[in-house]
Protein backbone atom coordinates (compact mmCIF):
# COMPACT_ATOMS: atom_id res chain seq x y z
CA UNK A 1 0.00 0.00 0.00
CA UNK A 2 2.76 2.55 0.58
CA UNK A 3 3.50 2.18 -3.40
CA UNK A 4 -0.28 3.53 -3.61
CA UNK A 5 -0.74 7.19 -2.17
CA UNK A 6 -4.17 8.88 -2.15
CA UNK A 7 -5.66 10.33 -4.60
CA UNK A 8 -4.72 13.95 -5.04
CA UNK A 9 -8.02 15.14 -6.70
CA UNK A 10 -10.07 13.64 -4.31
CA UNK A 11 -8.37 14.62 -1.11
CA UNK A 12 -9.20 18.48 -2.68
CA UNK A 13 -13.06 16.78 -3.50
CA UNK A 14 -13.23 16.11 -0.35
CA UNK A 15 -11.99 18.86 1.61
CA UNK A 16 -13.95 20.67 -0.50
CA UNK A 17 -17.25 18.43 0.25
CA UNK A 18 -16.97 19.00 3.93
CA UNK A 19 -16.54 22.82 3.75
CA UNK A 20 -19.42 22.93 1.87
CA UNK A 21 -21.67 20.80 4.52
CA UNK A 22 -20.65 23.53 6.89
CA UNK A 23 -22.44 26.38 4.73
CA UNK A 24 -19.42 27.49 2.24
CA UNK A 25 -19.90 28.56 -1.16
CA UNK A 26 -17.61 26.48 -3.22
CA UNK A 27 -15.90 26.68 -6.17
CA UNK A 28 -15.83 23.19 -7.40
CA UNK A 29 -12.24 23.37 -10.49
CA UNK A 30 -11.19 20.26 -9.02
CA UNK A 31 -12.80 17.33 -10.37
CA UNK A 32 -12.31 16.32 -13.95
CA UNK A 33 -15.99 15.17 -15.18
CA UNK A 34 -18.65 16.99 -17.55
CA UNK A 35 -20.93 19.19 -15.65
CA UNK A 36 -23.24 18.12 -18.80
CA UNK A 37 -25.58 15.36 -18.35
CA UNK A 38 -25.44 12.10 -20.81
CA UNK A 39 -27.23 13.07 -24.25
CA UNK A 40 -31.01 11.38 -24.07
CA UNK A 41 -30.52 8.77 -26.38
CA UNK A 42 -27.23 7.47 -24.86
CA UNK A 43 -29.64 6.47 -21.79
CA UNK A 44 -32.63 5.44 -24.01
CA UNK A 45 -30.34 3.19 -25.17
CA UNK A 46 -29.06 1.60 -21.78
CA UNK A 47 -32.67 1.29 -20.38
CA UNK A 48 -33.71 0.09 -23.65
CA UNK A 49 -31.06 -2.99 -23.17
CA UNK A 50 -31.62 -3.17 -19.20
CA UNK A 51 -35.50 -3.36 -20.19
CA UNK A 52 -34.79 -6.22 -22.57
CA UNK A 53 -32.95 -8.34 -20.00
CA UNK A 54 -29.05 -7.33 -21.03
CA UNK A 55 -28.46 -8.24 -16.96
CA UNK A 56 -26.17 -11.08 -17.74
CA UNK A 57 -22.25 -11.24 -17.84
CA UNK A 58 -20.85 -10.94 -21.74
CA UNK A 59 -17.96 -11.87 -23.20
CA UNK A 60 -14.92 -11.20 -21.35
CA UNK A 61 -13.95 -9.17 -24.56
CA UNK A 62 -16.79 -7.22 -24.85
CA UNK A 63 -20.30 -7.58 -27.00
CA UNK A 64 -19.70 -8.22 -30.49
CA UNK A 65 -22.14 -5.15 -31.41
CA UNK A 66 -19.50 -2.58 -29.48
CA UNK A 67 -16.79 -4.25 -30.53
CA UNK A 68 -17.86 -3.54 -34.12
CA UNK A 69 -18.57 -0.32 -33.32
CA UNK A 70 -15.41 0.53 -32.14
CA UNK A 71 -14.02 -0.88 -35.23
CA UNK A 72 -16.40 1.55 -37.51
CA UNK A 73 -15.66 4.50 -35.76
CA UNK A 74 -11.83 4.36 -36.29
CA UNK A 75 -12.56 3.08 -39.89
CA UNK A 76 -14.32 6.16 -40.63
CA UNK A 77 -10.95 8.07 -40.01
CA UNK A 78 -9.36 5.72 -41.95
CA UNK A 79 -7.58 3.85 -39.37
CA UNK A 80 -8.06 0.04 -39.79
CA UNK A 81 -8.40 -2.29 -37.00
CA UNK A 82 -10.09 -5.90 -36.81
CA UNK A 83 -13.16 -5.12 -33.60
CA UNK A 84 -13.18 -8.93 -32.92
CA UNK A 85 -9.33 -9.09 -32.31
CA UNK A 86 -7.52 -5.31 -31.33
CA UNK A 87 -10.35 -4.24 -29.19
CA UNK A 88 -10.93 -5.03 -25.20
CA UNK A 89 -14.08 -3.01 -24.00
CA UNK A 90 -13.57 -2.26 -20.30
CA UNK A 91 -14.76 -0.53 -17.15
CA UNK A 92 -13.35 2.23 -17.97
CA UNK A 93 -10.55 3.65 -19.53
CA UNK A 94 -8.75 3.20 -16.26
CA UNK A 95 -9.27 -0.34 -16.30
CA UNK A 96 -8.16 -0.33 -19.42
CA UNK A 97 -4.71 1.18 -18.73
CA UNK A 98 -4.34 -0.89 -15.75
CA UNK A 99 -5.06 -4.33 -17.70
CA UNK A 100 -2.32 -2.89 -20.24
CA UNK A 101 0.29 -1.68 -17.58
CA UNK A 102 -0.17 -5.55 -15.82
CA UNK A 103 0.35 -7.74 -19.05
CA UNK A 104 3.30 -5.29 -20.40
CA UNK A 105 5.75 -4.40 -17.70
CA UNK A 106 7.26 -6.59 -15.33
CA UNK A 107 8.77 -5.60 -12.30
CA UNK A 108 11.85 -3.52 -12.33
CA UNK A 109 11.28 -1.90 -15.54
CA UNK A 110 11.19 1.78 -15.97
CA UNK A 111 7.77 3.42 -17.15
CA UNK A 112 8.25 7.11 -18.78
CA UNK A 113 5.65 9.12 -18.74
CA UNK A 114 5.68 12.62 -20.56
CA UNK A 115 5.10 15.14 -17.75
CA UNK A 116 3.02 17.21 -16.10
CA UNK A 117 0.57 14.14 -16.35
CA UNK A 118 -2.31 12.39 -15.44
CA UNK A 119 -0.86 10.56 -11.26
CA UNK A 120 -2.79 7.70 -12.16
CA UNK A 121 -0.30 6.73 -14.41
CA UNK A 122 3.04 6.70 -11.91
CA UNK A 123 0.38 4.56 -9.34
CA UNK A 124 -0.36 2.16 -12.04
CA UNK A 125 3.28 1.95 -12.80
CA UNK A 126 4.21 1.33 -9.35
CA UNK A 127 1.39 -1.13 -8.74
CA UNK A 128 3.30 -3.17 -10.91
CA UNK A 129 6.39 -3.36 -9.26
CA UNK A 130 8.06 -0.91 -12.14
CA UNK A 131 9.27 2.64 -11.95
CA UNK A 132 7.65 5.42 -12.65
CA UNK A 133 10.19 8.48 -14.33
CA UNK A 134 8.65 11.85 -15.58
CA UNK A 135 9.66 13.09 -18.91
CA UNK A 136 9.15 16.98 -18.53
CA UNK A 137 7.76 18.83 -21.86
CA UNK A 138 7.82 22.33 -22.58
CA UNK A 139 5.05 24.77 -21.50
CA UNK A 140 1.81 23.43 -23.43
CA UNK A 141 3.02 19.66 -23.03
CA UNK A 142 5.60 20.62 -26.28
CA UNK A 143 7.44 17.41 -26.88
CA UNK A 144 10.93 18.12 -25.38
CA UNK A 145 12.70 15.60 -27.63
CA UNK A 146 15.92 16.19 -26.19
CA UNK A 147 14.76 15.00 -22.37
CA UNK A 148 12.89 11.79 -23.94
CA UNK A 149 16.36 10.88 -25.60
CA UNK A 150 18.10 11.57 -22.54
CA UNK A 151 15.61 10.01 -20.49
CA UNK A 152 15.86 6.07 -22.62
CA UNK A 153 18.04 3.17 -21.32
CA UNK A 154 18.00 -0.23 -20.95
CA UNK A 155 14.99 -0.24 -18.33
CA UNK A 156 12.92 1.60 -19.77
CA UNK A 157 9.94 -0.69 -21.02
CA UNK A 158 6.85 1.58 -21.70
CA UNK A 159 6.22 5.66 -22.48
CA UNK A 160 2.79 6.93 -21.23
CA UNK A 161 1.93 9.77 -23.51
CA UNK A 162 -2.20 11.88 -22.95
CA UNK A 163 -3.04 13.98 -25.67
CA UNK A 164 -5.39 16.08 -25.27
CA UNK A 165 -3.11 16.43 -21.92
CA UNK A 166 -4.55 16.01 -18.36
CA UNK A 167 -3.83 18.71 -16.65
CA UNK A 168 -2.00 21.54 -19.36
CA UNK A 169 -4.60 20.64 -22.33
CA UNK A 170 -1.98 20.74 -24.72
CA UNK A 171 -1.83 18.21 -28.00
CA UNK A 172 1.00 16.73 -29.33
CA UNK A 173 1.00 16.83 -33.08
CA UNK A 174 1.88 13.97 -35.72
CA UNK A 175 5.21 14.90 -36.43
CA UNK A 176 5.77 14.51 -32.17
CA UNK A 177 3.37 11.34 -32.32
CA UNK A 178 5.93 9.91 -35.34
CA UNK A 179 9.31 11.06 -33.38
CA UNK A 180 7.95 8.93 -29.93
CA UNK A 181 6.97 6.08 -32.46
CA UNK A 182 10.72 5.81 -34.26
CA UNK A 183 11.77 6.11 -30.62
CA UNK A 184 10.09 2.94 -29.37
CA UNK A 185 10.74 1.38 -32.08
CA UNK A 186 15.00 1.77 -32.01
CA UNK A 187 14.67 1.45 -28.35
CA UNK A 188 12.11 -1.45 -27.76
CA UNK A 189 9.39 -0.16 -25.74
CA UNK A 190 5.96 0.39 -25.38
CA UNK A 191 3.53 2.97 -26.06
CA UNK A 192 0.26 3.84 -24.23
CA UNK A 193 -1.20 6.56 -25.87
CA UNK A 194 -4.37 7.85 -23.63
CA UNK A 195 -6.82 9.16 -26.12
CA UNK A 196 -9.91 10.09 -23.63
CA UNK A 197 -9.98 13.28 -24.13
CA UNK A 198 -9.56 13.31 -28.16
CA UNK A 199 -12.88 14.41 -28.95
CA UNK A 200 -12.72 17.81 -26.98
CA UNK A 201 -10.04 19.52 -29.11
CA UNK A 202 -10.48 23.38 -30.37
CA UNK A 203 -10.22 26.27 -32.70
CA UNK A 204 -11.14 23.36 -35.50
CA UNK A 205 -8.14 21.11 -34.87
CA UNK A 206 -8.41 17.87 -35.04
CA UNK A 207 -6.57 15.26 -32.61
CA UNK A 208 -4.15 12.58 -34.68
CA UNK A 209 -4.46 9.32 -32.89
CA UNK A 210 -1.51 6.74 -32.45
CA UNK A 211 -2.73 4.70 -33.62
CA UNK A 212 -2.06 6.85 -37.15
CA UNK A 213 1.42 6.79 -36.78
CA UNK A 214 1.07 2.98 -35.76
CA UNK A 215 -0.96 1.09 -37.98
CA UNK A 216 0.29 -2.55 -37.69
CA UNK A 217 -0.01 -2.48 -33.58
CA UNK A 218 3.64 -2.54 -33.48
CA UNK A 219 4.41 -0.61 -30.16
CA UNK A 220 1.11 0.97 -29.29
CA UNK A 221 -1.89 0.47 -26.76
CA UNK A 222 -4.45 3.16 -27.25
CA UNK A 223 -6.63 3.70 -24.15
CA UNK A 224 -10.44 5.36 -24.93
CA UNK A 225 -13.43 5.36 -23.44
CA UNK A 226 -17.01 7.40 -23.06
CA UNK A 227 -16.84 9.39 -19.80
CA UNK A 228 -15.15 12.60 -21.36
CA UNK A 229 -16.74 12.86 -24.71
CA UNK A 230 -20.04 11.72 -23.77
CA UNK A 231 -20.60 12.70 -20.42
CA UNK A 232 -20.43 9.09 -18.83
CA UNK A 233 -18.05 9.07 -16.43
CA UNK A 234 -20.36 7.08 -13.82
CA UNK A 235 -21.66 4.45 -16.57
CA UNK A 236 -17.49 3.15 -16.09
CA UNK A 237 -17.31 2.09 -19.96
CA UNK A 238 -13.91 2.20 -22.07
CA UNK A 239 -11.86 0.64 -24.45
CA UNK A 240 -8.54 -0.35 -25.44
CA UNK A 241 -6.95 -1.13 -28.83
CA UNK A 242 -3.92 -2.95 -29.49
CA UNK A 243 -2.28 -6.12 -31.11
CA UNK A 244 -3.92 -9.14 -31.10
CA UNK A 245 -1.14 -10.39 -28.47
CA UNK A 246 -1.89 -7.67 -25.46
CA UNK A 247 -5.54 -7.79 -26.29
CA UNK A 248 -5.72 -11.41 -25.42
CA UNK A 249 -3.50 -11.21 -22.49
CA UNK A 250 -5.98 -8.46 -21.36
CA UNK A 251 -8.71 -10.50 -21.82
CA UNK A 252 -6.94 -12.93 -19.93
CA UNK A 253 -6.77 -10.80 -16.82
CA UNK A 254 -10.21 -9.28 -17.53
CA UNK A 255 -11.82 -12.82 -17.17
CA UNK A 256 -9.98 -13.00 -14.36
CA UNK A 257 -10.89 -9.92 -12.33
CA UNK A 258 -13.71 -7.89 -13.47
CA UNK A 259 -14.97 -10.45 -15.78
CA UNK A 260 -16.73 -7.58 -18.16
CA UNK A 261 -18.10 -4.28 -18.62
CA UNK A 262 -21.62 -3.90 -17.30
CA UNK A 263 -23.86 -5.70 -20.15
CA UNK A 264 -26.35 -2.88 -20.73
CA UNK A 265 -24.13 -0.08 -20.43
CA UNK A 266 -22.46 -1.78 -23.19
CA UNK A 267 -25.32 -1.64 -25.62
CA UNK A 268 -25.55 2.18 -23.98
CA UNK A 269 -21.81 2.29 -25.73
CA UNK A 270 -22.95 1.36 -29.08
CA UNK A 271 -25.60 4.17 -29.67
CA UNK A 272 -22.88 6.47 -28.53
CA UNK A 273 -20.48 5.69 -30.60
CA UNK A 274 -22.67 5.31 -33.52
CA UNK A 275 -25.84 7.49 -33.04
CA UNK A 276 -26.26 10.90 -33.58
CA UNK A 277 -23.60 13.32 -32.26
CA UNK A 278 -24.92 16.53 -32.58
CA UNK A 279 -24.86 17.11 -28.58
CA UNK A 280 -21.27 16.29 -28.23
CA UNK A 281 -20.46 18.67 -31.08
CA UNK A 282 -22.49 21.28 -28.79
CA UNK A 283 -20.63 20.54 -25.90
CA UNK A 284 -17.19 20.98 -27.36
CA UNK A 285 -18.36 24.65 -28.78
CA UNK A 286 -19.43 25.50 -24.87
CA UNK A 287 -16.07 24.07 -23.54
CA UNK A 288 -14.29 26.04 -26.10
CA UNK A 289 -16.84 28.96 -25.00
CA UNK A 290 -15.48 28.46 -21.66
CA UNK A 291 -12.01 28.06 -22.07
CA UNK A 292 -11.30 31.09 -23.68
CA UNK A 293 -13.14 32.58 -20.72
CA UNK A 294 -11.07 30.85 -18.09
CA UNK A 295 -7.74 32.13 -20.11
CA UNK A 296 -8.71 34.96 -20.18
CA UNK A 297 -9.57 35.77 -16.99
CA UNK A 298 -6.35 33.84 -15.62
CA UNK A 299 -3.80 36.11 -17.83
CA UNK A 300 -5.58 39.11 -16.48
CA UNK A 301 -4.33 38.22 -12.66
CA UNK A 302 -0.89 40.21 -12.16
CA UNK A 303 1.47 37.29 -11.61
CA UNK A 304 -0.48 34.18 -12.85
CA UNK A 305 0.56 33.11 -16.16
CA UNK A 306 -1.67 30.36 -18.28
CA UNK A 307 -0.92 28.86 -21.66
CA UNK A 308 -4.20 28.65 -23.92
CA UNK A 309 -5.26 24.70 -23.67
CA UNK A 310 -6.18 23.26 -27.23
CA UNK A 311 -7.89 20.56 -25.89
CA UNK A 312 -9.51 18.39 -22.70
CA UNK A 313 -11.13 20.80 -20.10
CA UNK A 314 -8.23 22.00 -17.82
CA UNK A 315 -6.34 24.83 -17.38
CA UNK A 316 -2.80 24.45 -15.93
CA UNK A 317 -1.56 28.37 -15.01
CA UNK A 318 1.97 29.44 -13.33
CA UNK A 319 1.90 31.04 -9.96
CA UNK A 320 5.63 31.10 -9.57
CA UNK A 321 5.08 35.01 -8.22
CA UNK A 322 3.04 33.78 -5.62
CA UNK A 323 5.52 31.86 -3.80
CA UNK A 324 3.85 29.09 -2.19
CA UNK A 325 4.15 25.07 -2.42
CA UNK A 326 0.61 24.15 -4.88
CA UNK A 327 -0.51 22.38 -1.28
CA UNK A 328 -0.03 25.13 0.51
CA UNK A 329 -1.38 27.22 -2.08
CA UNK A 330 -4.67 25.48 -3.24
CA UNK A 331 -5.31 24.89 0.38
CA UNK A 332 -5.41 28.37 1.19
CA UNK A 333 -7.46 28.65 -1.64
CA UNK A 334 -9.93 26.24 -0.72
CA UNK A 335 -10.07 27.50 2.94
CA UNK A 336 -10.35 31.29 2.76
CA UNK A 337 -11.62 31.52 -1.00
CA UNK A 338 -13.81 28.70 -1.24
CA UNK A 339 -12.05 27.95 -4.73
CA UNK A 340 -11.19 24.20 -5.01
CA UNK A 341 -8.55 23.29 -7.43
CA UNK A 342 -5.57 20.70 -7.93
CA UNK A 343 -2.11 21.31 -6.96
CA UNK A 344 0.01 20.74 -9.37
CA UNK A 345 2.72 18.58 -7.72
CA UNK A 346 0.69 15.83 -7.83
CA UNK A 347 1.36 15.91 -12.35
CA UNK A 348 4.86 15.83 -11.58
CA UNK A 349 7.66 17.23 -9.22
CA UNK A 350 8.56 20.13 -11.62
CA UNK A 351 5.00 21.59 -11.47
CA UNK A 352 4.98 22.41 -8.00
CA UNK A 353 4.28 26.46 -9.11
CA UNK A 354 0.99 25.54 -11.14
CA UNK A 355 -2.85 24.44 -9.94
CA UNK A 356 -4.88 22.53 -12.42
CA UNK A 357 -8.61 24.24 -12.76
CA UNK A 358 -11.17 21.91 -14.79
CA UNK A 359 -13.44 24.31 -16.39
CA UNK A 360 -16.38 21.86 -16.74
CA UNK A 361 -18.54 24.69 -14.83
CA UNK A 362 -20.72 26.87 -15.57
CA UNK A 363 -19.56 30.14 -17.36
CA UNK A 364 -21.04 32.09 -14.30
CA UNK A 365 -18.75 30.13 -12.08
CA UNK A 366 -15.66 30.01 -14.08
CA UNK A 367 -16.80 34.06 -13.97
CA UNK A 368 -17.65 34.40 -10.71
CA UNK A 369 -14.67 32.11 -8.75
CA UNK A 370 -11.74 33.54 -10.95
CA UNK A 371 -12.93 36.91 -9.86
CA UNK A 372 -12.81 35.27 -6.26
CA UNK A 373 -9.24 33.82 -6.97
CA UNK A 374 -7.80 37.60 -7.98
CA UNK A 375 -9.12 39.07 -5.32
CA UNK A 376 -7.76 36.46 -3.33
CA UNK A 377 -4.05 36.53 -4.31
CA UNK A 378 -4.30 40.73 -4.50
CA UNK A 379 -4.97 40.68 -0.53
CA UNK A 380 -1.80 37.13 -0.58
CA UNK A 381 0.86 39.81 -2.32
C1 LIG B 1 -6.05 11.28 -18.76
C2 LIG B 1 -7.17 10.44 -18.24
N1 LIG B 1 -7.27 9.15 -18.62
C3 LIG B 1 -8.25 8.36 -18.16
C4 LIG B 1 -9.21 8.83 -17.28
C5 LIG B 1 -10.25 7.89 -16.72
O1 LIG B 1 -11.26 7.61 -17.57
P1 LIG B 1 -12.42 6.57 -17.19
O2 LIG B 1 -13.48 7.34 -16.49
O3 LIG B 1 -12.88 6.04 -18.51
O4 LIG B 1 -11.83 5.50 -16.35
C6 LIG B 1 -9.14 10.16 -16.85
C7 LIG B 1 -10.13 10.66 -15.88
O5 LIG B 1 -9.96 11.63 -15.20
C8 LIG B 1 -8.11 10.98 -17.35
O6 LIG B 1 -8.01 12.27 -16.99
Amino acid sequence: MERIPPSGTFKMFELANRLESEGKRIFHFEVGQPDFPTPDNIVKAGVDALKQGFTRYTSSRGIPSLLQAVETFYGKRDIDIDGGKNVIITPGAKMALFQGFLSTIDAGDDVLILAPGWPTYRVMARTASAKPVDVNTKPGYELDEEALKNAIDKSVTALVISSPNNPTGGILTTEQLKIIFDLAVDHDFAIFSDEIYEAIVYDGNIQPSMLEVDPYLERSLVINGFSKTYAMTGWRLGFAVGNEETIDNMVRIQQNTTSCATSFVQHAGVEALGGDQSSIIQMVKDYQQRRDVITDLMNKIPGVSCVNPQGAFYVFPDFSAVGLSSQTLAELLLQKAGVCSTPGIVFGKKYDSHLRFSYAASITDIQEGIAVLAEFLLNLY
